[in-house]
């Protein structure tokens, strides 16, 4: 379980995150939601030890998550994976290497764990294709083979369905779902709304303050308007 109490993240006199609680129960699949510059990703990076000087607790655990995240394994898919695409890397490689990075695991495990996370996101035969060749879609399931191989009970995804086409996205999404079904926290940053609706138990809309936390199908059309603000207004206008 992930408890988020009274945080609050300051840049210099910019008040980024507002006093945020959030509960997030084991094998939950949410979804955060919320316009750019929101604070999503900020709340994510704080939740993995990535960003200090907040106000507030976050327990992981029942531990500090400070130390929760020395101890074990996580799986996190940022926004910008900073793996360069041009590296001659190829996706087996890309898995181990993130495994490596870890050194939770006794280096002899690295191949079978590389082909069973491989198999979970259906990559098989991909094994010694160059990154760079992958389309984005592939890309994103490699970067969450990486974090399937660290075997985490919490997977952390930041816009995952950044540059995947729509046939990718609900391929994307369909592994995300196995995984909760096998009993693993969620916790998923999303801008495709309609999928993030349809995969998740828990909707949480984000802008600077929390707007809701709630069950996808009470999310009003209210509560996005109210999350996204003029967003949402640029987005009505843009249909019409
Ligand atoms: N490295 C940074 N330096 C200064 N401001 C930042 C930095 N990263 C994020 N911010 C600011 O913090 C706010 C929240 O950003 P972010 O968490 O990335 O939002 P989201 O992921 O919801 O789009 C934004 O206003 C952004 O401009
Ligand atoms: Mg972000």
């Amino acid at each position: 379980m992930i408890q988020i109490e009274n945080l609050t993240y300051q840049r210099g006199s910019r008040v980024i995150l507002d006093n945020i609680n959030l509960k997030i129960e084991k094998g939950e699949f949410v979804s955060l939601i919320g316009p750019n510059g929101a604070g999503k990703s900020t709340l994510m990076k704080i939740v993995l030890g990535l960003l200090n000087g907040y106000k507030g607790t976050v327990l992981i655990d029942g531990i500090d998550h400070r130390l929760w995240v020395k101890r074990h394994n996580f799986g996190y898919v940022p926004q910008k994976e900073s793996f360069d695409p041009l590296f001659p890397a190829t996706v087996s490689d890309a898995v181990k290497l993130g495994l490596m990075k870890r050194r939770l695991f006794p280096p002899r495990d690295a191949k079978k764990r590389t082909a069973a996370a491989l198999e979970f996101v259906d990559l098989c035969g991909f094994e010694n294709r160059f990154i760079g060749e992958l389309s984005g879609g592939e890309f994103q399931r490699v970067l969450l083979a990486r974090a399937v191989a660290a075997d985490s009970d919490y997977f952390f995804l930041d816009e995952p369905e950044a540059n995947v086409d729509k046939q990718g996205v609900s391929r994307l999404y369909s592994i995300l779902t196995r995984l909760k079904e096998e009993g693993k926290t969620v916790v998923n940053i999303s801008h495709d709304l309609q999928t993030a609706v349809s995969a998740s138990d828990t909707i949480v809309c984000l802008n600077k303050t929390l707007h809701s936390h709630t069950k996808p199908e009470l999310l009003s059309a209210e509560i996005v308007r109210r999350t996204f603000g003029n967003a949402v207004r640029l987005l009505e206008k843009d249909h019409v």
